[in-house]
């Protein structure tokens, strides 16, 4: 074998994250299958999204990838570890998640405390805590706040610092599963800054799972689940201008879109796809200069 296709080859292998095959999985109460013939493939340092509405088996998913939930037939690699007990732990060394409800995450009396606790459960030397809770602080914006009490602040807070004690430990990968959806919008924006600050900034990779498609536009790769089985995949602009796709699924466009669609239906010059409204108010403040 040439040693130029061996370097690709090992090089693809490792930049596959997380791999699902043929996964399927049965809730012990159920009888009906919850997730079928999953596959997928998430590369490293990319932010991908899972969308998907209420019960179509996200968290069900993210749940298989942390071990939580055992799949009854189907391969799944995390990390290069392969899901076994065997492999758990290392594979939890290497996933941190952040839950919806910023309030069930918090066990410290302060911010320091909580993210320090996270350090202890995996085990973190001592010496180098300071040092560690100063960076992600740092890097979440949440510095300024280490000594305050965690229930006293907002939920965009509280998500940040819940992201913040999930990456302390310097995990491969962290999950969001739903993680802004009990924000107010403008939490909501900061913690897509945050998540795109965080893919800028350090090598993680980052999985959002989430019902919320305007969540997934600035996502580098989208897959999308309905009733446990994936149902299309793609980069936003591929996916969401698939319009039998987004009919068949009934998924509701971001707003963004829609207008972006109305306009251009209405005659309006729009050659490029614009996923942000400041990029779609700019570009038509300027062509109305130009009327
Ligand atoms: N612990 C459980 N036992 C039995 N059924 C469950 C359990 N958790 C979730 N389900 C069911 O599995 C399906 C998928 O749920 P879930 O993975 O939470 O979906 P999503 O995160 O996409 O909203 C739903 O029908 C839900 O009712
Ligand atoms: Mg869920």
């Amino acid at each position: 074998m040439p040693r130029t296709f061996f370097i690709q080859k090992i090089g693809a292998q490792m930049s596959d994250i997380i791999k699902v095959d043929n996964l399927n999985f049965t809730y012990p109460e159920t009888t009906t299958p919850i997730l079928k013939n999953v596959s997928l493939t998430i590369r490293q340092n990319t932010f991908t999204t899972i969308i998907g509405e209420n019960g179509s088996g996200k968290s069900t998913l993210a749940k298989i990838l942390i071990g939580i939930n055992q799949p009854d037939s189907g391969r799944v690699t995390v990390s290069g570890y392969e899901l076994s007990d065997d492999n758990l732990k290392k594979i939890r060394c290497e996933v941190g998640i952040v839950f919806q409800n910023p309030d069930s995450q918090f066990v410290g009396a302060t911010v320091k405390d909580d993210v320090a606790f996270g350090l202890e459960n995996h085990l973190v030397p001592h010496d180098q805590m300071d040092s560690i809770i100063e960076r992600v602080l740092k890097l979440v914006g949440m510095w300024e706040y280490r000594d305050r009490q965690p229930e006293a602040l907002s939920g965009g807070q509280k998500q940040r610092v819940a992201i913040a004690c999930a990456i302390a430990y310097d995990p491969e990968i962290l999950i969001l599963d739903e993680a802004s959806s009990m924000l107010d919008p403008r939490g909501r924006t900061d913690l897509l800054k945050l998540i795109s600050n965080l893919k800028t900034q350090t090598s993680m990779t980052i999985l959002s799972v989430t019902h919320n498609l305007t969540e997934a536009l600035a996502s580098d790769y989208i897959y999308l689940l309905t009733e446990g089985q994936i149902k299309g995949s793609g980069q936003p602009t591929d996916l969401f201008t698939n319009r039998k796709l987004i009919s068949e699924n009934h998924l509701e466009l971001p707003f963004i879109l829609k207008l972006d669609q109305q306009l251009k239906e209405a005659g309006i010059p729009i050659e490029d796809q614009y996923f942000s409204e400041e990029q779609l108010i700019d570009y038509l403040w300027k062509l109305s200069l130009k009327m």
